[in-house]
């Protein structure tokens, strides 16, 4: 059996609660595209845990972890967060798997992220700034450099100089400083060493996996709508969140996946900039801010938060071929007298999808809303579909109407327990 969960907004919907939850009964968990853009939160007995590059099922003590080709790595952020993790008490050994196929956010990614949104001014994407963008471009156009090239200090000097030699001269003619290749090849050696007993090619052990009836859970990130093809370019980021990803991102054949579940947040939030039809400026947004602790995982930042927008889930749900919906945050709408879904966009006053044109577009179609009324009793910590009330089970049946998909769980917390399997 294999599981893909796969974000349905814009990121940040719940993906590593969800993959926590569900990893109890996997034996191997996956992440194969994106690197440390991504940051889903983990609350567990272990503690709380921004997630970032390790996969959130770790804390299975009988899963194992693969951190598969697609990935993009920091080495700083991964070799701190498994230093955090072991600090924590979760044992590694023999349970992380790094493919050598990986590329390397090199120090100059991050320095170019952060110049071309400058020199892109108010057109800016509003990027993590984590190096994504330029990681991947080098990936796709023979200039990068992979955790296989690191195992080869030679080589990886070799290359290392030769990337150099073209990024400085963007770098100082941009404005910025120079970067010194000893200081980069020491610090690299460091990180290999730590590295060094987690790397190993996961195909074997996919393949293996996949004849042997074994479960695999994989762990996608971002959304949908940041996908590089079909989500809102160019307020996207530089992989492919949707399905077909993983082929490329784990070599795992598309039919193979059995399940996918689209994780969707019982509202809509973004951080960045962007088209966003159902955005709040008033009330009801800062109170879906602060009741939903809407800041940014990676960078703090606070999210811009509206209402659900069925449009885009019926999109969503349509290009991965969802088997179901795990809707989150459920309870954050607790307290409201009246809620809004979006279900459907006009332009014009005519009907419009979401694919019928681009970003500009986008930001200027009109939402239609059906409005529900809400619910006095929280839902906060509930488990059971029966205890919730009639006005919240009436909210996710529209929603189940409205985006053609069964909702397989909904999220009453950010706990781990916190959660209903409808
Ligand atoms: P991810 O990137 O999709 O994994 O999501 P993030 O971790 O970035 O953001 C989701 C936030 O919502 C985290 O702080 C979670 O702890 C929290 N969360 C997840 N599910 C629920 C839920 O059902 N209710 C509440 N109140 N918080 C939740
Ligand atoms: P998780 O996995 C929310 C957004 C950034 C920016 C755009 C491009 O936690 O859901 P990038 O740094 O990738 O080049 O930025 O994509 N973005 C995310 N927003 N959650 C994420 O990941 C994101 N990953 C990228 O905010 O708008
Ligand atoms: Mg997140």
């Amino acid at each position: 059996m294999t599981t893909l969960v796969v974000g349905s907004q814009w990121g940040d919907e719940g993906k590593g609660k969800i993959v926590d939850y569900l990893s109890s009964k996997s034996d191997f968990v996956v992440r194969f595209h994106g690197g440390n853009n991504a940051g889903h939160t983990v609350i567990n007995q272990y503690g709380k845990f921004p997630m970032h590059l390790i996969p959130c099922g770790i804390f299975n003590p009988k899963i194992k972890a693969i951190i598969a080709n697609g990935v993009i790595l920091d080495l700083d952020v991964l070799v701190s967060e498994i230093e955090n993790l072991e600090k924590a008490g979760i044992n590694f050994k023999n349970r992380l798997y790094i493919s050598p196929r990986c590329h390397l956010i090199m120090p100059y990614h991050k320095i170019l992220d952060k110049l071309y949104e400058e020199a892109k001014g108010k057109a800016k994407t509003g990027t993590t700034g984590r190096g994504i963008g330029p990681t991947y471009s080098d990936k796709v156009s023979y200039n990068g450099i992979r955790i296989i090239d690191l195992l080869d200090s030679k080589l990886f000097r070799e290359k290392l100089k030769i990337q150099l030699s073209i990024k400085n001269r963007i770098i100082s003619a941009l404005g910025e400083k120079a970067l010194n290749e000893k200081e980069i090849f020491e610090k690299f050696l460091v990180y290999k060493k730590k590295i060094h007993p987690f790397i190993k090619e996961p195909y074997p052990l996919i393949e293996n996996a996949l004849k042997g009836k074994k479960t695999i859970l994989l762990e996608g990130a971002h959304g949908v709508f940041l996908d590089n093809d079909w989500g809102t370019y160019p307020f996207v980021t530089a992989s492919t969140v949707l399905t077909g990803g993983v082929t490329a991102g784990a070599g795992i054949p598309s039919k193979q996946v059995d399940s996918i579940v689209g994780v969707v947040k019982a509202y809509t939030t973004r951080v960045g900039a962007g088209p966003f039809p159902t955005e709040l400026f008033d009330g009801d947004g800062e109170k879906l801010r602060r009741t939903g602790f809407e800041f940014g995982t990676t960078t703090g930042r606070p999210r811009r938060c509206g209402w659900f927008d069925a449009e885009l889930i019926r999109f969503a749900s349509r290009i991965n071929g969802y088997t179901g919906i795990a809707i989150t945050k459920l309870d954050v709408l607790d307290g409201f007298k009246t809620i809004k879904i979006c279900t459907s966009y006009t332009n014009s006053g005519k009907k419009v999808r979401y694919f019928d044109g681009d970003a500009k577009f986008l930001s200027n179609v009109k939402p239609v809303y059906k409005t529900l009324k809400g619910w006095s009793k929280p839902v906060k910590g509930i488990k059971k579909y029966s205890d919730l009330p009639k006005e919240a089970k009436n909210y996710l049946k529209e929603i189940e109407k409205q985006v053609k998909t069964k909702i397989q769980f909904v999220s009453t917390g950010s706990d781990r327990n916190e959660i209903i399997k409808a």
